[in-house]
């Protein structure tokens, strides 16, 4: 059977996913298709839909590539669904979980509040974790009574592809509940590496700073953005340039990310707000998800 859907891990069966956005959803399929049982859980209803539809689009297009009958591909795709509930109550959603993998917008107060939620319904043993992509664990663990069993899993977009989980461990995660997000991320198929619980771990805290960088390279009218997107792509083989990239993770993302460092460490410069992120975000202009950021994605 060509169609990898056992998992190998023993305690961790049933995974909720907070947060039905872009990661949210990547982060249920590939925990799904791995055999895992997924509940994704938002307030808002339309978010998960386009969650579901997104995931069936994804699972469809990794089926064409797979050998196989078309009727083993559309099992594949209808399986894998069938293992994703979704709810819009995060205390019912996350009553079952083994584990559950907070995927929600980086705020700090939101996600403190999350947490509180989730630390009161979950059992007592699940794992906790956050997809954090700028925050401290420990400044998002301040509401968590056992932090014990509290974690980082970074992901990254989009999460079918990206080969890359980042785990990362706070001075309080226990060794046990370390060895098993590292287990979790083998057998959903990623390749683990850790880091300090430092703000953007490894990957966000060199990316960010490059995208800003990037863009204040065009505000200072050193060259084009698409002479700087084919420079990095062609001279530095990046499968984007950083404005298409900035763009693809979206510029509100990005201008969180940021804002965010800046309000905590105002004297270094590499943190910087870019006057035209600002700009585009403020106009609605979020890069892909709304058809327009640094470029346009409207169809003719
Ligand atoms: N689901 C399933 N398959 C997908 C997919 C998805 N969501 N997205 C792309 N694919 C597959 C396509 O089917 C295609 O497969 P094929 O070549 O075998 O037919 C393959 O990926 C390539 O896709 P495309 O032809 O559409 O386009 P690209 O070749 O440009 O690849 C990409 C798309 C994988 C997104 C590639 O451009 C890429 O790796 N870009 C960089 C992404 C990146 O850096 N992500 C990290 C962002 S940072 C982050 O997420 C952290 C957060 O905290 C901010």
């Amino acid at each position: 059977m060509m169609f990898t859907t056992k998992c190998a891990m023993q305690n961790i069966r049933n995974v909720a996913v907070v947060g039905s956005g872009l990661m949210g959803s990547g982060i249920a399929q590939v925990s799904a298709s791995s055999g895992l049982n997924v509940i994704l859980t938002d307030v808002k209803q339309d978010s998960i839909d386009n969650a579901m539809k997104s995931i069936h689009k994804s699972l469809t297009r990794i089926s064409k590539k797979q050998s196989g009958s078309d009727k083993e591909k559309a099992d594949y795709v209808t399986l894998t669904m069938s293992r994703i509930k979704t709810s819009n109550n995060v205390s019912t959603a996350v009553t079952d979980a083994d584990l559950v993998i907070e995927a929600a917008i980086e705020n700090i107060d939101l996600k403190r509040g999350l947490f509180a939620q989730i630390e009161q319904s979950a059992k007592k043993d699940a794992i906790l974790t956050t997809n954090t992509s700028s925050l401290c664990l420990e400044d998002i663990a301040k509401g968590i009574d056992d932090k014990t069993r509290f974690g980082g899993l970074h992901f990254f977009n989009p999460v079918p592809m990206m080969k890359l989980l980042e785990v990362i461990r706070s001075d309080q995660t226990s060794d046990e509940t370390y060895a098993t997000l590292i287990k979790y991320g083998k057998a959903i198929g990623k390749t683990t590496v850790s880091c300090k619980d430092t703000p953007g771990f490894i990957v966000n805290r060199l990316l960010i700073p490059f995208l800003f960088e990037a863009v204040r390279m065009y505000e200072r009218e050193d060259a084009s953005m698409t002479d700087i997107d084919a420079a990095m792509r062609l001279g530095a083989s990046h499968p984007m340039g950083p404005f298409e990239l900035a763009d693809y993770v979206g510029l509100d993302t990005c201008k969180f990310i940021m804002d965010g460092w800046a309000t905590k460490y105002p004297d270094n410069p590499t943190f910087a707000p870019s006057p035209l992120i600002d700009a585009l975000v403020s106009e609605g202009k979020l890069g892909r998800k709304t058809k327009e950021g640094f470029y346009s994605y409207k169809k003719n």
